[in-house]
């Protein structure tokens, strides 16, 4: 990783992670980075100030209203190419979604106009709770990146997602960010399909499913992040993209996102077929409200597009495939079948027979089906983890294929 001459602003904020921040320090260091530090009152009973003093060779600001410091903020925020907060506690990330400026790191966030990215860290009922995704949505729609946190042993005893990131992650993310060649898509064009679809019975009911989108804007984000042009066909979902770069095209029916993939699959190296499409809608939709009359009602249902099935008859040498299957059973022999029927290049089995796998979880557990009977089992992971897993294995089928 090379960040040569790249200047950096790193917040640390008020969690025991707060001691690893001294590695990334390190490590951007090493990198070739200039790393100026600020950090918030919480951080300080966790590090003193010394410590990143010592080691960044700078004074290390905490408030933002003393006499030495008052417009420190506007200064380094103009001075940094990139902030990063390293480890964002549930706090932090509060008083900058409300938009606070009561001490350095937060009044650099507002005065910042360089990318902004940060790496949560906290228990995992704090990281499940609405009022913290909430706020994370809102700074996400502020185009501050989220800088995916880990599954696993947490300081408080529990087991769960809520880790901040490891050192070595957080640099990767920051490299992808600020060094072009770590942009390991630019150039590409990608497709990605998600969310459920709605299929309208009457002018009040329809035909839909539970998908959230989640998985689909996870991947929609990580191909973005590494430089990729992300064409992000979405059904109707409450969550949206967190990078700013992915191009949103909304659509309700099957058919429509059907409309859609067609006119991007063409241009695009990389199609992700992630949407739970409704496999059948009503063969006529009724003008008035049904009646709740008689003993029953018959709703004639008519086959949908399969989307992925038929985009994989025109798919191109120079172009990849990703499907997924969602089983209710283990579910391989249906994936198996699945990557050859809709010629996907990769395949992506969850089960709902796994905790934590399916739709409206924060997480996932996949395996990999490839050409050539290959497959690769993956633990309980984020689904923003899991993302970068499939992007990771989308590189790798991109090198392998043949040039149009
Ligand atoms: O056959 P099944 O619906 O389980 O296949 C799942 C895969 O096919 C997913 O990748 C899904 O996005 C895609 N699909 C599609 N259009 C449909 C049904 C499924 O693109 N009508």
């Amino acid at each position: 990783m090379d960040l040569a001459g790249k200047k950096i602003l790193l917040g640390v904020s008020g969690s025991i992670a707060a001691y690893k921040a001294v590695v990334l320090l390190r490590s951007l260091q090493k990198a070739g980075a200039s790393v100026r530090v600020i950090m918030t009152r919480g951080a300080s009973d966790f590090v003193v100030p010394l410590t990143f003093e010592a080691i960044s060779h700078h004074p290390v600001s905490i408030e933002n209203s003393t006499n030495q410091s008052w417009n420190n903020h506007i200064e380094l925020s103009l001075w940094a190419d990139l902030f990063v907060i390293a480890p964002a506690s549930a706090n932090l990330m509060a008083r900058m979604a409300a938009g606070m400026a009561d001490d350095m790191v937060t009044a650099c966030y507002l005065a910042s106009r360089a990318p902004v990215c940060l790496a949560p860290s906290m228990d995992v009922d704090m990281w499940h709770h609405p009022a913290t995704k909430h706020n994370i949505e809102i700074l996400r729609s502020r185009s501050v990146q989220i800088i995916p946190v880990g599954y696993g042993a947490l300081a408080s005893g529990l087991t769960g997602e809520g880790r901040m990131a490891e050192p070595e992650e957080i640099l990767e993310f920051i490299g992808r960010i600020l060094s072009p060649e770590a942009q390991t898509l630019a150039g590409k064009k990608a497709m990605v399909t998600a969310g459920p679809t709605k299929e309208a019975i009457d002018p009040v009911r329809y035909i839909s499913n539970a998908s959230t989108g989640k998985m689909g804007i996870a991947i929609a984000d990580a191909l973005a992040s590494r430089g990729a042009e992300v064409q992000l066909i979405l059904g109707p979902v409450a969550l949206k993209p967190g990078h700013p770069k992915v191009n949103i095209h909304p659509v309700t029916t099957a058919e429509e996102m059907y409309q859609a993939a067609l006119q991007y699959h063409e241009r695009s190296e990389i199609s992700v077929f992630c949407a739970a499409v409704a496999d059948f809608r009503p063969a006529e939709v009724a003008r008035e409200k049904i009646k709740k009359a008689g003993s029953g009602l018959n709703l004639k249902l008519v086959k949908n597009p399969d989307i992925a099935f038929e985009l994989g008859r025109k798919k191109k040498v120079h172009q990849v495939h990703i499907g997924f299957a969602l089983e209710s059973g283990a579910g391989e022999a249906q994936a198996r079948e699945k990557l050859e029927a809709k010629n996907f290049d990769l395949i992506v089995l969850n089960s709902l027979q796994d905790a934590g796998a399916g739709f409206g979880t924060d997480t996932n557990k996949i395996t990999f089906f490839l050409k050539g009977n290959k497959s690769r089992k993956f633990g309980l992971k984020s689904k923003e983890a899991v993302a970068g897993d499939i992007v990771d294995a989308i590189e790798s089928l991109l090198k392998k294929l043949k040039k149009p």
